[in-house]
């Protein structure tokens, strides 16, 4: 470690390094949302690496008996109604900018995208900024007992009925009503469960 460091300093790297860190350092906005968002960012980048699945799950705000892995998202937690014992694999992504439930003892698996906006119509009318009038919500509901198989992706406004499982690479467009397996893009039923 110490002939890596030394190695760095004498080919001239580190200063490269340094100047590299110093012209994204300029780069910093200092407003009141940036600021913000760069003490989540800090924090994701240290911190978040450090934790364990339950202990994320805590620092998130969830309770008691979640399981949250690392890279998995949260946006807008302020609107997500999460209950006990839930898992939320790597790198999903759990959008509660419209609103998100989740039930308890529901499995989010890893890389599933959760949605509660669309945004589509930004760019179709030349308006893709951020907080843009044509931005869509609309409330998503996952039930208990729920396991959700990934990659998929449910769209904003649908509703998962209690003790569901979505196959992966599934794309849940309707509502599902429960009790049963679905699969496929978009989602049918597969089987209706006992
Ligand atoms: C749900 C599960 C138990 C069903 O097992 P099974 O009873 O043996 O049923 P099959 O695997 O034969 O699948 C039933 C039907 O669904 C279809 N299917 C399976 N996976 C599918 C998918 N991802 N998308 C769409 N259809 C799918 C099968 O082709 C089959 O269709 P058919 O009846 O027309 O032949 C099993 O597929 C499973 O556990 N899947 C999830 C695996 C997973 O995500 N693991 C992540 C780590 S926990």
């Amino acid at each position: 470690m110490t002939d890596l460091f030394e190695a760095f300093k004498q080919d001239g790297r580190l200063e490269k390094l340094a100047a590299q860190m110093a012209e994204a350092i300029s780069c910093f906005k200092s407003d009141a949302k940036n600021e913000t968002l760069r003490e989540s960012l800090i924090f994701k980048q240290f911190a978040d690496k450090l934790l364990t699945d339950a202990e994320r799950a805590a620092f998130y705000g969830l309770p008691e008996g979640c399981r949250m892995r690392e890279n998995a998202k949260i946006i807008s937690p302020e609107n997500l109604k999460c209950g006990e014992y839930v898992f939320i694999g790597e790198g999903a992504v759990l959008d509660a900018s419209g609103g998100l439930e989740i039930g308890s003892h529901t499995s989010v698996g890893l890389t599933v995208f959760l949605w509660s906006h669309t945004s589509f119509e930004t760019n179709l009318h030349m308006a893709n900024y951020s907080q843009s009038p044509l931005i869509e919500r609309k409330p998503t509901k996952i039930g208990s007992g729920v396991f959700i198989g990934g990659p998929s992706v449910v769209y904003h406004g649908v509703t998962i009925g209690d003790r569901t499982v979505v196959l992966p690479l599934s794309c849940v467009t309707k509502d599902i009503e429960g009790n049963c397996i679905v699969g496929g893009s978009p989602a049918k039923v597969i089987r209706r469960l006992e």
